[in-house]
């Protein structure tokens, strides 16, 4: 029986990594914040924890981890339908939790679109819980792409 592996992402598996999310319709910006480029000087850096789920030689999963020092986040979860509900999104999470609190941070938190119930499920079964449901996301931009 074949096991799964979670490992620390490679420049290597961009191509793999992007057909992941292509296939499991997740939103990304191949044209900004997600170019290779941009990942390949990410994963160099300390707060990146961005991991990838990996069986024989195919990526079937993702979880970008980060933190600014204060707060972990958790963003890119993404397992390939084939493999759903074998418990490779908690694998992934609880990994990318678990960098996070070694290094003295005691809240993470995740972004999760209205109505993705399947990642509100993970979340709420790994202990999350909806801080408020007025907060509105706001951003801003370099450019549009980013
Ligand atoms: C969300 C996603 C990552 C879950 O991956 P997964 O590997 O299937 O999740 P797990 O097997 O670890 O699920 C763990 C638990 O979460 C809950 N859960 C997961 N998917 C669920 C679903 N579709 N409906 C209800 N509960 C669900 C269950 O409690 C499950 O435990 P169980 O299978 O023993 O009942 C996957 O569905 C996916 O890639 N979705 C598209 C991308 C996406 O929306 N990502 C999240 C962005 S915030």
């Amino acid at each position: 029986m074949p096991s799964i592996i979670i490992r620390d992402l490679r420049i290597e598996d961009y191509d793999a990594l992007i057909a992941l999310w292509q296939e499991s319709k997740l939103p990304f910006k191949p044209e900004g914040r997600d170019r290779k480029e941009k990942i390949g000087k990410e994963i160099q850096k300390s707060n990146a924890i961005y991991l990838v789920a990996q069986l024989d030689s195919k990526i079937i999963g993702s979880v970008f981890g980060t933190h600014d020092g204060r707060k972990g986040w958790i963003n890119r979860v993404a397992v390939a339908p084939a493999y759903r509900r074998q418990g490779i999104a908690h694998r992934l999470i609880r990994e990318a939790e678990s960098r996070i609190t070694n290094l003295g941070i005691e809240v993470i938190a995740c972004l999760i679109e209205d109505g993705n119930l399947s990642s509100i499920e993970v979340f709420k079964s790994l202990g999350y819980s909806q801080n408020s449901p007025h907060l509105l996301y706001f951003s801003k931009k370099k450019h549009k792409e980013a």
